[in-house]
């Protein structure tokens, strides 16, 4: 089976088994970067620029590494030192860069449907790096990979994910529950009612009020920050009201027998969504989230640039 897509804009209407495809061929990136030498000539003569119109760390990072370690050039698009501050538009911007002989165009922009837009215009593949509230694919997948090591399964059915905090304004939580749901897990959803989307239920999952009943019932719960950036107006009393209410804290988990796996895309505000005590928590795998994501951003830069 071939993946058979140009573009990549979202983890909605992904099947479950291109789902596995681009899980199994993030599996074989893994094994690349155990070696001391990470480096194959799959993608030579490809030309991959990252187009962040929003910060990074993770994403835009992993991304450059992942063409890296495939041998394609990486150019690194800075908006702020673009000629977007000139009043050049987004589709003009990235048109200009594909004429340079770019193959993939990785977004990142405010603007939800951003990514969908580019794929439209352009001939080069485009992978969504976030667009606005609306997904995060990668993220999405990179979670899907740190679930299945964590859990030892290759499946998700029957597993059962909380994701905890600012859903409205999370395109991590939409991209997981997507990906999830296509996988069979069970997935519930925790957080302030403003910060629940009116119809949430509609994507196959569960809204609890609190966080407390659904961390002691689940295998795994992602904890997501407080989108302060794309709050219009405030949606909590205080910070300190919200880390009592939907913080995960070290007291909580050490009244339950059964423990979560923890897992949060970043960044991460400790002592808000997550006590500093949490760090040393054994079934955190944050970090192994990271690794995950360099080998998300692998398979998918070669399912779809070296078609
Ligand atoms: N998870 C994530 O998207 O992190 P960055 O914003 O650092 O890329």
């Amino acid at each position: 089976m071939g993946f058979g897509r140009k573009d990549l804009v979202g983890l909605e209407g992904l099947s479950k088994d291109e789902i596995l495809y681009i899980l199994e061929s993030a599996d074989s990136m893994k094994e690349i970067l155990e070696r001391d030498i990470k480096k194959v000539p799959t993608l030579r003569g490809k030309v991959v620029a990252n187009l962040f119109f929003e910060p990074s760390t993770r994403t835009r990072t992993s991304f450059e590494l992942a063409g890296k370690y495939l041998s394609a050039d990486v150019i690194n698009f800075s908006s702020s030192s673009s000629s977007t501050t000139k009043g050049e538009t987004l589709k003009d911007t990235a048109l200009n860069i594909e004429a340079m002989g770019v193959d993939g165009v990785v977004v990142r922009h405010r603007a939800s449907g951003a990514a969908h837009y580019l794929a439209k215009n352009l001939k080069a593949s485009v992978i969504n790096a976030g667009d606005g509230t609306h997904e995060h694919p990668t993220q999405g997948l990179l979670d899907l990979l740190t679930l299945r090591e964590a859990l030892k399964t290759k499946d998700l059915n029957g597993v059962h994910v909380a994701i905890a905090g600012d859903i409205t304004h999370s395109r991590v939580a939409r991209s997981d529950i997507w990906g999830l749901r296509a996988l069979g897990a069970e997935v519930t959803v925790a957080g302030p009612p403003t910060m629940i989307p009116p119809f949430i239920e509609r994507l196959g999952v569960r809204v609890v009020p609190s966080i407390d009943r659904v961390v002691k019932e689940a295998d795994a719960v992602i904890m997501l920050r407080i989108q302060l950036e794309r709050q219009a107006s405030p949606l909590f009393p205080s910070l300190r009201e919200y880390s009592r209410l939907f913080g995960l804290s070290a007291g909580l988990i050490e009244s339950m027998e059964e423990t979560p796996f923890l897992m949060h895309p970043g960044p991460v505000n400790w002592g808000v969504e997550l006590s500093p005590a949490m760090q040393g928590y054994p079934k955190n795998c944050i970090l192994q989230q990271v690794t995950s994501g360099v080998a998300v951003r692998m398979a998918v830069l070669y399912l779809l640039l070296g078609r």
